[in-house]
């Protein structure tokens, strides 16, 4: 399929305008003015940049845009559930595609199935079989363990486009399951393969990732609404009588959730997630972003808070998974897993002093070993890990990334940049100095759906999606850094003001020993080597395939008509490019089908420049850059300023004055809005980018 324009001028014209970009991106880009003596030879840091937009340059003319780049993402190993016999344990690798059975002990796998693509989520049945959940399947599947074995049993149909994103079993062998998409929260009591013998949905909420089952409630965190939500259900596992949930919201977001009921039937719940308060930028540093544990109880029909705890201080950084253990004597704890660091943290909910205990990054999942410690699943060192106080943590690989090829090194990096403190070692908790990731605010590479203080004016913005990035420049709504190295350069500056250390650092093994469990690193980690690594790792980190197009091939008539008023309405500002700033790129409308239906849908529905369109106050005295709308259904909320709360609130402010001039937000008196009906097409049309 060749969607994009012939241009031969495109790859010329980009290397072109390299040579003027560097230049400039490299002045706004050096942290420290050295004092020009003249003719001096250009600084290391210059040299460095210079080299690395040779890389972007290079990068850029030898990308095929209209497909996907292949995952380096390793096998992914993203839930476990333990087996009723104890010996073993099943986990599914959300990057190889496959669920595995493991020995319980020895963490060796003994035998893999195919799943559908992207397992993200495993529970034991009370059967002993385990159910799956696939972020790229409409189904659910079931296996059996047969002699060692893992055998398919059975497939239950979800509606089409789903996003299943957890399960749980609660009463009566109830399966809860939050479809991040949707957002609904569906009890379901599972027949023989394929029936379901009932089905009710609890509720809904903006990007549930997360739901446990406890006693008698069932909870959810809607993670872009920063909310809790609570239902209690029946004997029979489904609500008791239609109700609104018990919830609490906080601040900012939570990225993990345990449940359990102690030996008195009082239900505990706990989340890990950012500090209960928005972000101070007054410094030009990242502020009051620290990771911190909240735990509530259940009393009389009411959440009680019983501790907020900073777990940034101990070492223990966005807490992607956390579990409650109870002690002989009844005393509940929070056993908190780091995603972004190498600790863990044991939290005595009664009071008394917590205890650290050694980790390594990546926890997603964990079930607890009967001897005592955890087994956890780590998605960004593709392997087991075992935990224990008192003890080192070790790590077996969970092998078969799934293409069995060599990974990149700088691409690992890129990955452990993000995700871990490895891009700023030295920051601090106190006050309002913080230790966090780039994934504090944008969860899995998207957002966080806050809409944050800027620091500047009366300014505010919602967090914006780092996936497709390669094909969106240029970045920011504000600053519109034209290339990726620009960009690169200004955000290790950022995360490390204040931290007391250079931004132009080098890392090696004895500043942070868990680098040590990942193949292939080079003992010492250089300046520029770590800048090229994020590099390398945003321009592989693309949006997945867009589920509402999901074993589909064509626009129904509501989608086509909305796709013809975009043409006219829309995409002016959000143009049909495959790189946004690249008018070459430019799809025309009777190609506009294929790439929507194509795997990587690949069209970024963006252009680079400013609009003003009314979303006030302005980032910039000319207007913000035109939004990429592609995979809508992540973000939340929209515009820059956070003010719509719905796509259909978004398009009822749409607005034409009697001069054509366009409004997002705050049209003057006698403009012309959409009629209902063309709403709803371009609604149904948005859903498919
Ligand atoms: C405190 C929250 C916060 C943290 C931490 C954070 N970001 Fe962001 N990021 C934002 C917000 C808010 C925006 C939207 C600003 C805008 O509209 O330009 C954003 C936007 C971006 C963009 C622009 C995307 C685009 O499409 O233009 C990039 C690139 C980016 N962030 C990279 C990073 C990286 C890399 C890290 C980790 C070093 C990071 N961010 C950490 C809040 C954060
Ligand atoms: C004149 C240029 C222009 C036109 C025409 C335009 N937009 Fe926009 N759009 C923008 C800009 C600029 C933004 C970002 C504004 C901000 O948030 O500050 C934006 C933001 C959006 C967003 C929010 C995306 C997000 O992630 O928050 C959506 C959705 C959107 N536009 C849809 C549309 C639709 C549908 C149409 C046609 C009916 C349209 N736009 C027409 C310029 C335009």
């Amino acid at each position: 399929m060749s969607l994009m324009k012939p241009s031969p001028s495109w790859r010329l014209a980009l290397l072109a305008l390299a040579f003027g970009w560097s230049l400039a991106a490299c002045d706004a880009a050096r942290p420290v003015e050295p004092v020009a003596a003249d003719p001096e030879p250009p600084s290391v840091q210059d040299a460095a940049f210079s080299r690395l937009w040779d890389y972007e340059a290079q990068q850029h003319a030898g990308r095929d845009f209209t497909h996907l780049s292949p995952s380096q993402s390793g096998a992914d190993p993203f839930a476990l559930t333990a087996l009723p016999d104890a010996k073993h344990l099943v986990g599914v690798l959300r990057g190889a595609d496959q669920v595995v059975l493991l020995d319980a002990d020895t963490l060796h796998v003994l035998h893999r199935a195919s799943t559908p693509a992207g397992p993200v989520a495993v529970v034991t049945m009370p059967d002993g079989s385990v159910v799956v959940a696939a972020e790229g399947a409409d189904a659910l599947v079931r296996f059996e363990v047969n002699q060692g074995t893992l055998v398919q049993s059975g497939t239950w149909a979800l509606p089409q486009g789903s996003v299943v994103r957890d399960l749980a079993v609660g009463r009566a062998g109830v399966l809860y399951s939050v479809d991040e998409r949707s957002g609904k929260v569906v009890a379901r009591a599972l027949g023989d393969a394929g029936a379901v013998k009932r089905q009710e949905i609890l509720g809904q909420c903006r990007g549930p990732t997360h739901v446990r089952a406890a006693g008698s409630v069932v909870a959810v965190n809607c993670l872009l609404e920063h909310t809790l939500n609570v239902w209690a259900v029946g004997d029979d596992g489904f609500a008791l009588k239609p109700q609104a949930p018990l919830s609490v919201t906080l601040d900012g977001p939570m990225w993990s959730l345990a449940a359990r009921a102690d030996a008195d039937g009082k239900v505990w719940l706990v989340a890990g997630g950012v500090e209960n308060r928005p972000l101070d930028r007054s410094d030009g540093a990242f502020g009051f972003i620290d990771s911190f544990v909240f735990a509530w109880t259940l009393e009389s029909g009411a959440l009680k808070e019983v501790v907020g705890v900073n777990v940034s201080e101990h070492g223990v950084i966005t807490p992607r998974w956390l579990g409650l253990e109870a002690s002989s004597q009844g005393q509940m704890s929070a056993f908190v897993t780091g995603y972004g660091g190498d600790k863990a943290v044991r939290l005595p909910l009664g009071g008394g002093a917590p205890t650290v205990v050694e980790a390594l990054p990546g926890v997603v999942s964990a079930v607890s070993r009967p001897g005592g410690g955890w087994t956890a699943a780590s998605a960004l060192l593709d392997g087991w890990v075992t935990m224990e106080p008192g003890a080192e943590a070790t790590l077996v690989g969970a092998g078969q990334a799934g293409q069995g090829e060599a990974r990149d090194v700088a691409w690992r990096t890129g990955e452990l940049l993000f995700f871990t403190h490895l891009m700023a070692p030295w920051n601090a908790t106190e006050g309002r100095r913080s230790r966090f990731t780039c994934e504090t605010c944008h969860f899995e590479g998207y957002v966080d759906g806050r809409t944050h203080f800027t620091g500047r004016g009366e300014v505010y913005a919602t967090t914006k999606p780092l996936v497709g990035l390669m094909d969106n420049r240029p970045h920011f709504t504000r600053a519109l850094d034209k290339t990726m190295v620009q960009m690169v350069f200004n955000e290790f500056r950022v995360a490390n003001k204040h931290s007391g250390h250079d931004a132009w650092f080098e890392v090696d093994a004895q500043v942070l020993p868990w680098l040590k469990a990942v193949d292939g690193l080079p003992q010492k980690l250089e300046p520029e080597f770590l800048r090229r690594a994020l590099m390398a790792f945003l321009m592989g980190f693309d949006h997945k395939p867009n589920p509402a197009v999901r074993g589909r091939k064509g626009f129904k008539p509501l989608e086509l008509r909305g796709a013809r008023l975009f043409e006219q309405r829309c995409a002016g500002c959000h143009a049909a490019r495959l790189v946004a700033d690249d008018p070459d790129s430019a799809v025309d409308f009777e190609h506009w089908e294929a790439a929507i239906f194509a795997h990587k849908g690949p069209i970024v529905w963006a252009r680079d420049g400013y609009e003003k369109t009314g979303v006030e106050p302005y980032v910039h005295d000319d207007g913000a850059r035109p939004t990429s709308l592609r995979r809508l259904y992540k973000k939340w909320p929209y515009l820059t300023n956070g003010s719509a709360r719905s796509l259909e609130s978004l398009l009822e402010s749409v607005s034409w004055d009697e001069g054509g001039r366009f409004y997002h937000a705050s049209a003057p008196e006698g403009a012309t809005g959409l009629e209902p009906e063309q709403r709803a097409a371009l609604r149904a049309f948005l859903e498919l980018l």
